[in-house]
């Protein structure tokens, strides 16, 4: 393992108040993305919308890093450029989802556990000689009645940690991410004593397998009210609730924190990215960034609906809410006009 270019590689991820963007949808979650809209759930529609991502003029500004999935780093532009190229040529970092997805934990009644440790460490260094230098690993806590239960957060706290290491040791950055969910009926203080407790012992487990925690990044939920919370909680309250847990839990030698959107809207999870900057950057040990799929995505994808004819103002719509997510990394997000302040 070089430990020094895993920590260069984790701190060019979050340098400069850019992010990074999740297009790293499994087929399945992808296909149900496209059949809500009435695009064609085929291999050449995800490649042409993944081309779409990537040929955006200029997405190199805001991103640090975009995340692939394993259908898609083996694809190419239709000039026959692989997707891992057309990312490094606009200075952006490829990175690779490595997990295999969620199936019921046995023991568990509702909870989930993340599948993808058999084989990882040959499929890494497949990956590094494609040109990917991080990778993805999502765990799910869902919250709910008498869940998560202690056996379902240290299960997938330990397969987190045993990715990492497998990570680091292919010389490739991790990007941990427990994502406690947030449907249900939970309020704020819910969600961040769970939060809470997940954050603790996943860097438990990472301590325990020896994980370079500077050569890592974080990837979390906010914490927010459950979304069926009668009270759900302001701007202002979420970026508190969030600093404050990830102050008590994330070790401050890890460069960076890049947030998933869970199903926020883009202008919310903007908005809640920016007061978390506005209000604590100077004083944070790490970076605050983001790592959206849907919170960037969902507009370009309803504009662009499978058409050629669409591909420009969909790229548009892609960079407009990088542009938002970069000013919100600054701090200087304007949600009144949902764009950069002037
Ligand atoms: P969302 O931003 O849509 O939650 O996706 C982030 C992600 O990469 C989930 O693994």
């Amino acid at each position: 393992m070089n430990a020094q270019a895993l920590i260069d590689t984790a701190r060019r991820l979050v340098s400069d108040d850019k992010g990074l963007l999740a297009m790293d949808e499994s087929n399945p979650t992808c296909n149900r993305r496209f059949a809500q809209l009435g695009i064609p759930q085929t291999e050449e529609t995800r490649r042409a919308y993944r081309e779409l991502i990537v040929t955006t003029p200029g997405l190199g500004k805001y991103l640090n890093g975009a995340i692939l999935y394993d259908e898609t780093i083996r694809q190419r532009t239709k000039d026959g450029v692989s997707f891992c190229d057309a990312l490094s040529g606009a200075g952006i970092i490829p990175g690779i989802k490595v997990d295999i997805g969620t199936t019921d934990l046995a023991g568990c009644p509702g909870e989930k556990i993340t599948e993808g440790l058999d084989g990882l460490r040959d499929r890494l260094k497949e990956y590094f000689q494609m040109g990917a230098r991080f990778a993805k690993w999502r765990a799910v806590i869902t919250i709910g009645g008498d869940i998560p239960s202690t056996g379902c957060i240290e299960a997938n706290a330990q397969a987190l940690a045993r990715y990492a290491a497998l990570c680091q040791e292919a010389g490739m950055v991790p990007i941990v991410e427990p994502e406690v969910l947030m449907d249900g009926e939970h309020t704020l203080q819910q969600c961040a004593e769970v939060t809470e407790d997940v954050l603790r012992i996943v860097f438990k487990q990472l301590h325990a397998q020896r994980v370079l925690v500077e050569g890592m990044l974080l990837k979390p939920n906010m914490v927010l009210s459950g979304l069926a919370c009668a009270t759900q909680a302001t701007v202002a309250a979420v970026a508190d609730a969030t600093v404050s847990c990830l102050l008590r839990t994330v070790p401050a030698a890890v460069p960076g924190i890049t947030f998933l959107s869970g199903g926020q809207s883009g202008e919310l999870a903007s908005a809640r990215l920016n007061a978390m900057n506005m209000r604590f950057k100077s004083r944070l040990p790490w970076a605050l960034a983001f790592s959206f799929a849907r919170a960037v995505q969902q507009p370009a994808l309803e504009i662009w609906r499978g058409e050629w004819a669409n591909v420009v103002a969909a790229q548009q719509a892609l960079l407009h809410r990088l542009r938002c997510n970069h000013a919100a990394c600054r701090g200087e997000y304007d949600a009144a006009r949902d764009g950069p302040a002037v």
